[in-house]
Formats: C-alpha cells, structure tokens, sequence
C-alpha cells in the first residue's frame, strides 16, 4: 500500500491560532455547480498579527479571496487538495472567500449534496471544508449567518440554523431566505436544506414559557408518516425539562427526513437532518422496533442541543463526551417511555453484539481514542455504547442525585465551550466531591474487562465471602492494563430464590440492605458477608451494572434458579441466557455432537417463563430468545459457525420436542391482527413472533408461516411470516417474497426490508442471491440505506452463510466494498469490518477472510476510510 494518510495523534492538540466571530454565508444553488461566498470575521488568538492562518478544504474550486476587502495577492496564500493557507495577516481581519462546489456530483454525502430532488447538508465530522475553506475544527464556534438563494419552483422551502430574518425575490426570478443562529457553534453543526418539501407543524411551550415551532419537513410522498416523531419530539423535549431542567433555546426546531444519509441522522443546531429510517412511522409499513427506533432517535438528536451544542468538543478524540453522553439520555428516555428492563436487556444485546466484538479485535480503542486516520472510522460502538456504559457508571457510583448534580455543574462551568472528556469527569469529581482518577482509564484503556468471581462459604461462621479478581486483555498498543474503577451491583439468593440481608462485615450492624453496589478498585478483592444462614447463590451485575465480562461458575441450578427468581430483571434474563450458552458450548467442545443440547434445567426455566408469560409478554419474549450464534461465537478462542449454527439448531429442536405444543398456545394466546401501538399490544406481539419463530425451526410449518404471513395487519407481524419464510426455498416463500415486493415497491423503506431479508436467509445460495438482487432495478449502491440492507445485513447478521466455506461471502463483501470505496468511502470503510474479525474464526476461514482483506489492500485509490479500516484490520 502507497501513499499512506497519516495518523492525527491526540496528544498533538494545539488550540487555534485563529477565532472567527462570524459567519455570513451566501448560497446560490444552481443546477450547474452551487456559489458559496463566505465573509469571516477573524482574529489572531495571541491578539498579536502575523501568525499564518490554516484553512481546510477539499474538492472546492477557489473562486475569489479577498481580505479586509482587498483581493489577496498570490504570493500571500498558497492552495493545495486539503487545505488554504494564508501568511502576513493584522491581529484582526475580515476574511471573504469564493467558491464553487458541485452537490450533484457528491456521492461521499459529506457537506452539500443532493438527495432526491432536494439539498441537504452533513458536516459532521469534517464536511463543512467541502462547502468553503474554513477552520474545520470543533473549537472555533461563529455565529451563522446564512443566505440561500435558489429556484422557487424547484426549492420553495429553504432551510439552515436558527431563527428565519428575512427573505425575497431577485430580479431574474430567484428566491432568498436568510438565516441567523444567535448560538455560537463549530461548522460541524451547519446544516442547509432546499428542496420542494411538505412540513408538519406543531407547537410547544416550554417551561418558562417560550413558544417553540415544531416542524417536520418531508418529501411529499412521505406525509402522513411523522405523527410518531413529532409526539416523540414533545416527549422528549418534556422530559429533559423534567428530569434535567433543560429548555429549548431557540424559537423553532425543524427536522427534515432525507433517503440518503451515512447515518442515523443528525444534530445541526435547530435543523436535524434525518435518515428517513429514523424518523417516518406507520403501523402499516413500519415494525414496533422501527416505532422504538425513531423515538430513541427523535429524542437522542433531541438532547443534543445541550449535550453536544451548546456544550461541545474540543476535538475529535473527545467525541464520546457528546455521543456517550446522549446514548445515555436516551437510553434513560427510553427506559422511563415504558418496561426499563427489557430496555436494558436491548441495550446489553447490541453491547455484547457490536461492541464487545470490536474490543476484542484488531480495530479496538479506548473510549478516548489516541489516534485516528480518519474520524469517520471512530462513530463506534465503543465512543458510543460503550461511552454510554461509562456515563452510566457515574450515574451508579454517584448515585442518582450526585450524577444530576454533576450535571448541573458540568452546564454551569462550560456552556458555550468547547471542552474534554477530562473536563466531564472533573465536574461530577468536584460536584461530588469524589476522587475519580482512577475512573478516568474508562476513558484512556481499551479492552473488555474480566470479572472473575469466587466465593466460600463458612457454615459454622455463617460467613460468606466473594472474591473478586479483575483484568482485561492486551487490545493494539495497551499490553497491560490498570484496573478499573466499577461498580458491582449484586444481592444473595437462598435456597428458596428469596433476597437474603447483606450484613457487610465492616458495615454496622442496622445496615442490612437486600442489594448492595460494591466499588471494585483493585486486581483482587474480597467482600465478607456475615450472618448468612445458609449458602447463598450470587447474583451478580445486576443491571449489568459495568460493561464488563462476568465469569462464575454458576451450577445449572444456581442459574435456574436466579432465571426464576432473582429481584432484578435483568439478572433473572441473563441467568437464563448463561445457562443455555452454557449447554451449547459444552456441546460444542464435544468430540461427537450430542443427541441433545438442552437439558432439563434449561427446559424448566423456559416451562417457568412461559408459564409467567402473560405477566410481561415483552420479557418473556427476551427470555425465549436463545442467545445468538455471534453472541456464542464471542465466547469461544476458535470460532467454527457452521458447529455453532448447528448446536443452536439442536438445542431450539429440543425445546421444540419438549414444550412445542406451549409454544404453540403461548403463540395462539398472544397473536393479534390489529394495528394497536401501545405497549402491551407491542409485547404480545413481540412474543408471538418469538414463539412463531422457535416454532418455525421444527418440521411442517408452512401452512403456520403461510398464515401469519396472510393474516398479518402490521409490517411487525407480516415481516417475522417473511422472514422465517425466506429461510427456505420453496413456493410458499417465493409466493410471499413477490407479494411483499408487490405491495409496497414504491415504499423505499419496506423495499429495504425485502432486501434485508433475503440477505439473512439461511438458504446455502444467499451469497448468489445477494449478487443477483445487486442487480436488481430497486438496487443502488449510491443509497447507503440500500447497501445497509442487503450487504450490511448480510455480513453482519448472517454469519452462516457470510462464513460460508468456499469463501463466496468473502468476496461478495470485498467486491463492494472495492466498488463503494470510489462512491461512498465511509460507507464503504463500515461495510468492511465484518472482514477484519477474521482472528479466532478456524483457519480455513481466517485464510479467505484475509485473502479478502489483502486484495482490497492491493488495489489502487483506497480512501483513508478503506485504508485505515484494512490495514489496521490486516495487522
Ligand atoms: N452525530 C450524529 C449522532 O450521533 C451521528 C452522525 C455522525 C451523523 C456523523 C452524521 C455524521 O447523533
Ligand atoms: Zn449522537
């Protein structure tokens, strides 16, 4: 590999040389190529003149420099792909700038492009250098001004940050809008949108009485799909009132929907940007997880505007201080819209799936990263999720009341700064007056911590004792690490599953509580329980209360009996899931496959939950969801899917044999043919889904699944029938499969959901499939949500087939991934990650997988998204 981009270290940070004050942005959108003129009120940061200024830009053709109103001599500026620098400047200065710049031809979908018919902007994290030269870089916050002028017919609405000043008509038949945000921000919150959109409109007042505009902007075909949004807006903007005391700051908050997006969607101050999957809901077309989805959503760009704009990040290594943050707002959100647990069993899912996994492999990095290639490969689930598990460990070891006043120190010294991860953790040390020194390497040491526990238990005594050793394993570049600071949530059961007092040795004796948070610090410690009348059974990380890796060598009985009993949901859950992960990989580590995986403590526990069902049918449709093949395979040192693939199926056709004809009742009790949203239809749904889809790994389901599938009135119903259908190739599902597609080819959502099930088929052929529907006249590879749907899906959610043993999923991926690294490098650096967690998989695969990943490194023009992705993957 030549020409290889160079690394950005944190510990590089210099501050500006330069601050702009303010921005006066000009936009003429125009069909050839869009004119950005930009005037910078500028000022050296030493007060003093001459220090150079260092503007970035990329793929913009400079038109025209002047400065203090003085074309700029050549000599005193020099232009290069990345960057324009200026040399012999005064103290202060006004900067103008033109250039021009050409949306249509955007395809990377950072800075102005066009989606659809419409203009939109994503500048996060570097995209505002691709509409002028400018200081890109989080620490220099101006207030905006923005001018957009365009065709009326084509671009009636005209959007960008803050409040609407004025606006008319020119002579030659165009229009102009013009903007002003008041709050100071980096580019990277800049948004611009124009297009021929229809808005839904609402109002909200806040709590001192501001009167808030609500809009929601999409393209005509979409309206009527944003009453869920909007409610989930109002939700949202109540809630942070309530619980935070944070309100509104601006007269109006839009959010417009946009087909192509490289993300979730986007916090540009006043003026979100979404990916269409984010925000339109209809019971019709859209599942109750795309309905959670677009509330978790709605609310986490939501609770931006103070977590992350109005109080930002010094730089790009401090991204976690605002998406760790937010994840965990919303994750609180969320939990308070409706059941917390099975919320926190979800959040502990995707940890486990997306993170863990990126831990404990090549590309791994702390929370804080140290280095970075490009940005956009850090959008993690590490900065994320992971970043929300720290946040949430604060909020722990804190207390509720100490994290909000944390909070509100934290707001207090630093809105309207750009600020660090240091500068967090500083204000809940100093609100709480605590130490957390230690708690800081949660921010620099990469890597899933091991909780080793073992206890003894001293009868004559009646002392119970819990050792606790901690680690965590060498990640690239940190072979050793410190412990960390966490906390260790956790009661005792007795023989009868009833909560026992937790008498602390050192504690007094009045001090009795039936669950206790215990601070681990150190590489080993020991907790001494007294007055324990009989040996207990731990249960342990309740809550999941560190995102760490919990080992205790829970009998099958133990874990029965905390799946039954224990006071936390979570840990009863994820007793169950232990116990199963446990009989599968002992089957899995047998010479000769077993006859059978389940055994009959597995199946009591399952008897138990579905005899509990009707109690919480949205938990008891997690507590009959077997763990996942990835989940099973993060657990082993060599991976072989097709033997994990097989011992799932094993166990799922044992409980099939045992409780089949339950399952059945549980499924026939808990189907619904109606379009009811609330909480409780959405559980029973979800349960019958979850028995349908155990029911449909045993024999002669067709009529069953032919039936769901017809009688189904929501996509949630009618896409698990789909699903479980597409796994086989028989008429049934081709008949469902066109009917599907029939119905709902001119809704680009629903179109994704039909590719996405095609490419989780468990059929042998799916990688010829795939390649067949990549030619389909409803595939794009220009769409991010597209390639999501069918490649994404693919390689990330069906490991039998994305391992197949020819290799076929391997260059599938690497194929596209050559094609996208030219339309799309950031989509197409996340597409590629599949392919670097080849490390455990048995050596055959590992052999394909690099094979893959050298051939990508091979080939000529790799972006700096690709390039970092493959050689950090192929190390
Ligand atoms: N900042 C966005 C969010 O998490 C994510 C995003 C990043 C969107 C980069 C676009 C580009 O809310
Ligand atoms: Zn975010």
């Amino acid at each position: 590999m030549s020409n290889q981009p160079a690394a950005i270290r944190r510990a590089d940070y210099n501050a500006p040389s330069h601050f702009v004050d303010t921005v006066d942005l000009r936009f003429e959108l125009n069909d050839d190529g869009t004119i950005v003129s930009s005037r910078l009120q500028c000022r050296a940061s030493d007060g003093e003149p001459g220090a150079d200024l260092l503007l970035d830009g990329n793929e913009l053709k400079l038109l025209e420099i002047s400065v203090d109103g003085q074309p700029l001599p050549a000599a005193r500026y020099t232009v290069d792909d990345q960057s324009l620098r200026i040399r012999d400047l005064p103290a202060q200065f006004e900067l103008e700038i033109r250039t021009e710049i050409h949306p249509q031809r955007n395809t990377a979908l950072e800075g102005l492009y066009k989606s659809g018919g419409m203009y939109c902007t994503q500048c996060e994290a570097e995209g505002f250098r691709r509409i002028t030269y400018f200081p890109d870089r989080p620490d220099v916050m101006a207030v905006y001004t923005t001018t957009i002028v365009a065709d009326p017919n084509s671009y009636p609405v005209l959007l960008s940050n803050g409040n609407r000043v004025d606006a008319g008509h020119l002579d030659d038949g165009r229009h102009w809008v013009r903007w002003h945000d008041p709050f100071p921000k980096p580019s990277y919150l800049f948004a611009l949108v124009a297009g021929d959109l229809a808005c839904h409109q609402d109002r909200f007042v806040t709590a001192s009485g501001r009167d808030v505009l609500l809009q929601i902007f999409v393209e005509h075909h979409n309206t009527g799909k944003t009453d869920h949004a909007m409610a989930a807006l109002k939700s949202a903007m109540a809630w942070d009132e309530r619980t935070h005391g944070l309100e509104y700051d601006l007269d109006r908050y839009m959010i417009v929907a946009v087909d192509d997006f490289n993300m979730g969607a986007m916090e540009n101050k006043g003026l979100n940007v979404f990916n269409t999957v984010c925000v339109l809901a209809d019971p019709e077309t859209s599942t109750d997880r795309d309905f959670e989805t677009v509330e978790a959503v709605i609310a986490h760009e939501y609770f931006h505007n103070w977590t992350g704009n109005r109080v930002t990040c010094r730089d790009w290594f401090q991204l976690s201080l605002k998406e760790g943050l937010t994840v965990f707002r919303e994750h609180q959100f969320c939990a308070d819209q409706g059941s917390a647990e099975v919320k926190r069993i979800g959040e502990v899912r995707t940890l486990r799936a997306a993170q863990f996994p990126e831990d404990a492999g090549p590309l791994a990095h702390p929370v804080r990263p140290d280095s970075y290639i490009d940005i956009s490969n850090f959008y993690t689930a590490t900065v994320y999720n992971k970043g929300s598990e720290v946040i949430r460990m604060y909020h722990s070891l804190l207390g509720a009341e100490g994290y909000y006043r944390g909070m509100q120190l934290y707001f207090k010294r630093h809105d309207g700064q750009a600020v660090t991860c240091d500068d967090f953790l500083a204000a809940m040390a100093d609100a709480n007056d605590r130490d957390l020194t230690q708690f800081s390497r949660w921010y620099s040491q990469a890597g899933t911590p091991v909780l080793e526990v073992q206890d003894d238990y001293d009868a004559t005594a009646q002392r119970y004792t819990l050792t606790v050793r901690q680690s965590c394993p060498a990640t690239p570049g940190q072979a050793e690490k410190l412990p960390f600071h966490l906390p260790l949530v956790m009661g005792l059961l007795d023989q009868g599953g009833r909560s026992m007092a937790l008498h602390l040795a050192d504690s007094a004796a009045s001090d009795a509580p039936l669950e206790r948070l215990l601070e681990i610090t150190s590489h080993e410690q020991q907790f001494v329980f007294e007055q324990v009348s009989e040996r207990p059974v731990p249960s342990l990380l309740r809550g999941f209360s560190a995102p760490v890796r919990l080992r205790y060598d829970y009998t099958d009985q133990q874990l029965a009996l905390l799946a039954a009993h224990d006071a936390d949901g979570f840990t009863r859950w994820e007793a169950g899931q232990q116990l199963a992960t446990k009989l599968m990989l002992a089957a899995l580590g047998r010479a000769e496959p077993p006859a059978h995986v389940a055994n009959e403590h597995l199946l009591s526990a399952l008897d138990g939950v579905l005899r509990r069902a009707s109690e919480d049918p949205a938990f008891a449709a997690e507590a009959l969801t077997l763990p996942s093949e990835a989940y099973i395979a993060d657990q082993l040192a060599e991976v072989d899917v097709e033997a994990i693939h097989r011992v799932r199926e094993a166990c799922i056709r044992d409980i099939i044999a045992e409780l089949g004809s339950d399952l059945e009742t549980i499924y026939r009790e808990n189907r619904g043919t109606d379009q009811a949203m609330d909480g409780a239809s959405m559980g029973r749904r979800a349960l019958a889904c979850t028995a349908l889809g155990l029911l449909a790994r045993g024999d002669d389901v067709e009529d069953l699944l032919r039936d769901h599938y017809r009688n189904a009135a929501n996509m949630t119903d009618r896409l698990c029938a789909l699903g479980l259908l597409a796994h086989t190739d028989n008429d049934a599902a081709a008949a469902a499969l066109a009917d599907f597609h029939d119905r709902w080819r001119n809704d680009d959502l629903v179109v994704n959901k039909w590719f996405q099930v095609q490419a989780m088929s468990l059929r042998e052929d799916t990688p010829e499939l795939i390649a067949q529907l990549m030619e389909h006249p409803d595939f794009s590879l220009t769409n991010p949500n597209r390639v999501r749907s069918l490649i994404g899906a693919f390689a990330q959610g069906n490991p039998l087939r994305f391992h197949r043993p020819d290799g076929a999923g391997y260059r599938l991926l690497a194929d596209t991934v050559l094609q996208l690294n030219a339309i799309n490098p950031q989509v197409a650096a996340r597409m590629l990650l599949p392919l670097t967690r080849w490390q455990r998989q048995i050596p055959s695969a590992r052999e394909g997988m690099r094979r893959e990943l050298e051939r990508i490194g091979n080939a000529h023009k790799l972006s700096k998204d690709v390039f970092e992705v493959v050689s950090k993957g192929l190390q």
